[in-house]
């Protein structure tokens, strides 16, 4: 048996409960069989292959679903800090996959459907979890924030990187030019009205700009394979990043690539509405 086997074996997988409420269920998503980096290298800017999992911070670890890839890596993090607002999740963390330099915290930030017992408020510090972090990881989480706990997160994470370090975030992006009714200071969608936090689309320009004002680079991306699923962005933070002037979405992000929003003329409410009788549209009905 090798050790990375040995490790697996010692390791528990998450209960089926816990599985659901963060999405993927089957046990590949939770292993790493190989050992190898769950990420690859990740040889970006100034960064030696490997160098960035030194310390890994992961805003909204769920039930540990990537700590444990990362645990099952023939070289793990030296350190992983893992946060979460479900306390369930954060308990089942603790007690399974607790351990000398990994470490869970409750984060008490309501959600109405991971967190609806939590204290009802949108943030919370949590850059006492520690500093230098060369990595921070946010999979699905900015998908469930409005625009205020993303620029306080944000901020938040900016105070806990060290001087070189990486961010992976994930997001659901949306081309502006397909929503005019949205007003200048308004860059998310929803898809739930009772519950908005249940998908927050964001304005892909307004993503790039925030990210250029908070000191950020954007990397890399790795897109959405099926459309209006998230995307994954890297970032870089400190010297040496550059911003990759490739990564400009595809058509598998809404609103952009296979169409252009069009102006077709005026109709009864302004120029928003076009006429669709059938004369119009179709020769053969006449
Ligand atoms: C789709 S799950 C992803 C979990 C984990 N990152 C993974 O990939 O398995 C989203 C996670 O974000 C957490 N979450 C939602 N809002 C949060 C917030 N404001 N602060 C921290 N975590 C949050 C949820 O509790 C949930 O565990």
């Amino acid at each position: 048996m090798s050790e990375c086997e040995r490790e697996a074996a010692r390791l528990p997988m998450p209960p089926m409960e816990l599985r659901q409420l963060v999405g993927p269920t089957e046990d590949v998503a939770y292993d790493n069989a190989s050992g190898e980096r769950i990420w690859g290298d990740l040889v970006y800017g100034p960064l030696e292959p490997g160098a960035a999992y030194r310390r890994v911070f992961d805003f909204g670890c769920g039930c540990g679903r990537q700590a444990r890839q990362l645990l099952l890596q023939k070289e793990p993090p030296g350190v992983y800090v893992g946060v979460d607002i479900s306390r369930k999740m954060i308990e089942w963390c603790q007690q399974h996959l607790g351990r000398e330099n990994v470490t869970f915290h409750y984060h008490d930030v309501w959600q109405p459907n991971y967190a609806p017992d939590n204290t009802r408020r949108l943030t919370l510090p949590i850059r006492q979890h520690g500093s230098d972090f060369t990595l921070i990881n946010a999979h699905s989480v900015f998908t469930h924030l409005l625009e205020c706990q993303t620029r306080f997160y944000l901020e938040e994470m900016r105070a806990m990187l060290a001087e070189r370090a990486l961010l992976r975030t994930t997001w659901f992006f949306f081309n502006r030019d397909w929503f005019p009714p949205l007003a200048p200071h308004q860059h998310c969608v929803f898809l739930d009205d009772q519950i908005p936090t249940q998908a927050v689309y964001y304005d892909w320009g307004f993503f790039v700009d925030l990210m250029h004002e908070m000191g950020f680079r954007i990397l890399d991306a790795w897109w959405a394979r099926t459309s209006g699923y998230q995307s994954l962005i890297w970032l870089g933070w400190g010297e040496g990043f550059e911003d990759n002037p490739a990564v400009t979405p595809p058509d598998t992000v809404l609103g952009f690539g296979y169409s252009r929003a069009r102006h077709v003329g005026t109709g009864p409410y302004g120029s928003e509405l076009k006429t669709t009788s059938p004369q119009e549209h179709d020769p053969a009905a006449t």
